[in-house]
């Protein structure tokens, strides 16, 4: 049995007062203990995140992380085992929006998963087709790459202590969601292509689905079979809408 997780992305958004706001609320949330529950604030926020969450019923991850897992001379960047040292378990590689509008390459995020998981985080590989190729019928094909040169260059082995977010670019931030059945179809599709490299470490993997899950349309993305629970951007910065969301995965 797959744990469930929902996860909530911050991404650029947050003032000091917003934060304390949210983390009050978040704090108010009935959890089910049967869900794995996180949030990726934007990193000048992680401090006092982690701070204001001490409960430890959610965990807090990061946005991003260098390509190389100690500190060093790398302006502007952080490494993984400062993330963990600053009490992140987490980080995304991957996001479609540091793909597409920072132009990560995936030399890049497969250095950073490696560099994550060196310093002990969990990374959580964000993959997703545009609407363009979506519409080409390219969707399995790119996502298959996008997931296939991380297998190869890192191994399946990876996978073990590794979270896949299925996360379609047109639906991200659009109000237009994946049905149930598109996002189960390539979540079936993503395990069938572990399965190949490994069967044990396919089952025991989480496919979170992202791209406009609100508390109206969680219950039934997450009651597919392939479907692991989300990862949440804009409905994650209200406590209330995030906690139902949560709720709806431990049904
Ligand atoms: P939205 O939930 O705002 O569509 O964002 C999804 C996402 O990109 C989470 O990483």
């Amino acid at each position: 049995m797959r744990r469930p997780m929902v996860a909530g992305n911050w991404k650029m958004h947050g003032t000091r007062a917003s934060v304390a706001e949210l983390l009050e609320g978040l704090s108010d949330q009935s959890l089910p203990d049967s869900v794995e529950v996180a949030v990726f604030p934007p990193l000048l926020f992680i401090d006092r995140v982690v701070e204001g969450l001490q409960n430890g019923k959610i965990a807090v991850g990061a946005q991003n992380c260098a390509v190389q897992a100690e500190q060093g001379a790398l302006t502007g960047e952080t490494a993984s085992s400062q993330l963990v040292d600053a009490g992140c378990s987490l980080v995304l590689v991957g996001h479609s929006e540091r793909r597409q509008v920072i132009g990560e390459g995936e030399q890049q995020l497969i250095e950073k998963f490696r560099a994550a998981q060196a310093a002990g985080l969990t990374p959580v590989l964000c993959i997703g087709e545009t609407l363009e190729e979506r519409e080409a019928g390219q969707t399995l094909n790119i996502v298959g790459s996008q997931l296939g040169s991380v297998i190869a260059a890192l191994g399946i082995e990876a996978f073990t202590h590794a979270v896949i977010a299925y996360e379609p670019v047109w639906a991200i931030g659009t109000g237009l969601t994946a049905t149930p059945q598109q996002a189960q179809d390539v979540h079936a599709a993503i395990r069938a292509q572990l399965t190949a490299a490994d069967a044990k470490v396919a089952q025991a993997v989480r496919l979170l689905y992202g791209g406009s899950v609100k508390a109206a349309n969680a219950a039934e993305l997450f009651g597919m079979p392939d479907i692991d629970g989300g990862l949440i951007g804009g409905a994650s910065l209200n406590a209330d809408d995030f906690g139902a969301i949560c709720r709806a995965a431990g049904n």
